[in-house]
């Protein structure tokens, strides 16, 4: 027998006659955190809608994707490890969805699939709302992938003093500066790459950093980017460090602390990032009527 294409956890459209329903994609996704976060939305904006969970096969997930949309779904946010086919599926991307690479929310309209990207607004916004300030800030962007792409150009825009992109290995890091360029010299930003050796050495690192983002896969296993001697010369006691992975105080958020910095994990920006999306799908109209803090701090709680 077949393995089936796609595990659906209760997004057929055809099972909520009379609902708009939405859904987020990724692989695995049981542990997803979305349908909570989109149904205490729609509670706070009155909406009657209904958001569940797909699982495609890691290789099925176009194939998946339009089925939910032929079905009549409304919307979806994709996740791991799903974003660059989501990026390809989607008819019409956003400019900031062509920036970022990937896409992570999708919708239906008009017999098109449109895609954008809401990370890199999800983190800027989390940032902000944490009383960090990001204008004329000295940033260090840690890892080169698709996470760190998603949330360049959002980053840019908010015109820090400079941002650096510290990665394992030299190339990826100089391909983003690259890509990043034209958007950098708009905003006045100093954009630069590093490897994270380069960081170990205090006359190339040259100044400790007002933030700290990690975007590295490294926090997922428990392991830090940055070596002993990195740490002493990224913080200082007024840097602030952030972590995109949630729900753990991982290993570069500890170094932080032992430096005296202030830290958070990327449970704000998901649920930033979980605004737009919901904004984008019900109208933007509904903005004043979700209260994104107040999901976060119920999630916490
Ligand atoms: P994502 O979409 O999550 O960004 P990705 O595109 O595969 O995933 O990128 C993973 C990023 O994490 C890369 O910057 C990778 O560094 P390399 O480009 O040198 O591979 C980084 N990374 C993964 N594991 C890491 C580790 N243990 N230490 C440091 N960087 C790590």
């Amino acid at each position: 027998m077949n393995a089936p294409a796609s595990t659906d956890l209760h997004t057929d459209p055809k099972l909520f006659p009379g609902l708009d329903v939405y859904a987020v994609a990724g692989n695995p996704i049981s542990h997803s955190k979305s349908p909570a976060i989109h149904q205490r939305f729609a509670e706070q904006a009155k909406q009657q809608m209904h958001y569940g969970r797909l699982q495609p096969e890691v290789d099925a997930f176009v194939a998946a994707a339009k089925s939910f949309f032929s079905a009549g779904g409304k919307g979806m946010n994709v996740t791991v490890p799903f974003k660059l086919d989501a990026q390809e599926l989607a008819d019409v991307l956003t400019s900031r969805a062509q920036l970022a690479g990937a896409v992570n929310t999708l919708w239906a309209k008009e017999g098109k699939i449109y895609g954008d990207n809401t990370d890199g607004a999800g983190l800027v916004r989390d940032l902000l709302a944490q009383g960090i300030t990001l204008s004329s800030a000295r940033i260090l962007l840690i890892g080169a992938g698709g996470a760190a792409r998603g949330v360049l150009g959002p980053l840019l825009e908010q015109s820090p003093k400079c941002l650096v992109i510290a990665n394992r290995s030299s190339a990826k890091a100089d391909e983003l500066v690259k890509i990043f360029a034209n958007l950098a010299a708009q905003h006045e930003v100093a954009l630069e790459s590093r490897t994270l050796t380069d960081l170990e050495n205090p006359l190339i690192t040259q100044y400790p950093f007002d933030l700290v983002i990690n975007a590295t896969a490294a926090g997922l296993i428990d392991e830090s980017p940055l070596g002993s001697k990195a740490v002493s010369n990224v913080f200082v006691p007024s840097s602030f460090a952030y972590d995109m992975v949630y729900g753990k105080t991982t290993a570069l958020m500890q170094q932080a602390l032992q430096r005296g910095a202030r830290v958070s994990d990327g449970l704000g920006m998901l649920v930033e990032q979980a605004a737009d999306a919901f904004l984008l799908w019900r109208g933007a109209n509904l903005a004043t009527a979700i209260d994104p803090r107040s999901v976060l701090a119920k999630l916490r709680s």
